[in-house]
């Protein structure tokens, strides 16, 4: 039985006071469950002081981004020793916005997991299609192989450890949800990605979400499918009563 996970990434939005209150009111009234690990992943600046804030709490946090050398001459970035040493537990990887603003490869996001794995971080690899992939019937091709490029030189052990987010680009923030249907069959795709590039145990142990505009109102239907092990949400999860719903749906 597979551990649901939630994670709100909540991209380039709040400021310190409100990102402050937002944990602590979360961290207050998240109730631990066997069943969901709940992750904040806010920006940069605020990681810190929200490992402090939610220390022993039901909830985990997360960074949207990182390096994949542990120090070195790159100004402006952060690495996953510094990350691992303020107690971020969870890292974000190859979100489409990075791939698209950012010269987010498939090969840095390669480098990035073996680098999170290394430093004990937990990594959310981000893959999906574009609106032209997906009428042009490429989804599972390019999803498939955007996982075989991440995982690359890891060994099953640790990719059982990881958990891969599907993002279909054209649900993200357009208020367009994929089908749970849709997103179910390609996350089923993934697991048996998963399966050939390591075995049935690490295809049944890896945890694998949904995200794309998912909401209070469509993420119960979201957990019931199979493949679905929980979902990396943006702009539902800004608001805490609104993410305190997605957590309640999950645990
Ligand atoms: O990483 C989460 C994300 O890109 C989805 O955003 O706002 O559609 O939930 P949103």
């Amino acid at each position: 039985m597979r551990k649901r996970i939630i994670a709100g990434n909540w991209k380039m939005y709040k400021s310190l006071e409100e990102a402050k209150s937002f944990a602590i009111e979360v961290q207050e009234k998240a109730a631990a469950s066997e069943k969901l690990e709940a992750v904040i992943c806010p920006p940069a600046l605020y990681l810190s002081e929200l490992v402090q804030i939610t220390k022993g709490s039901a909830v985990g946090i997360g960074a949207q981004t990182m390096h994949d050398v542990k120090e070195g001459a790159f100004t402006g970035e952060i690495s996953p020793a510094m990350l691992s040493e303020i107690g971020v537990g969870y890292v974000v990887l190859g979100h489409s916005e990075r791939r698209q603003y950012f010269n987010e490869t498939d090969e840095s996001v390669n480098k990035k997991v073996h680098a999170a794995f290394d430093y004990k971080l937990t990594p959310i690899v981000c893959v999906g299609e574009s609106l032209e992939d997906r009428e042009s019937g490429q989804t599972v091709e390019l999803v498939a192989g955007q996982v075989k490029k991440a995982f690359e030189g890891v060994c099953a052990d640790l990719a059982a450890q990881a958990v891969i987010a599907y993002e279909p680009i054209w649900a993200i923030g357009t208020g367009k949800t994929a089908t749970a249907q849709d997103a179910n069959e390609v996350c089923g795709a993934i697991r048996t990605t998963i399966g050939e590039l390591y075995n049935e145990t690490v295809a049944d142990q890896i945890r694998i979400q949904y995200g794309g505009s998912v909401k209070p109102d469509n993420i119960e239907e979201l957990l019931t499918m199979e493949h679905i092990d929980g979902a990396l949400v943006g702009g539902a999860s800004l608001d805490p009563a609104s993410f305190l719903k997605l957590l309640e749906a999950g645990a």
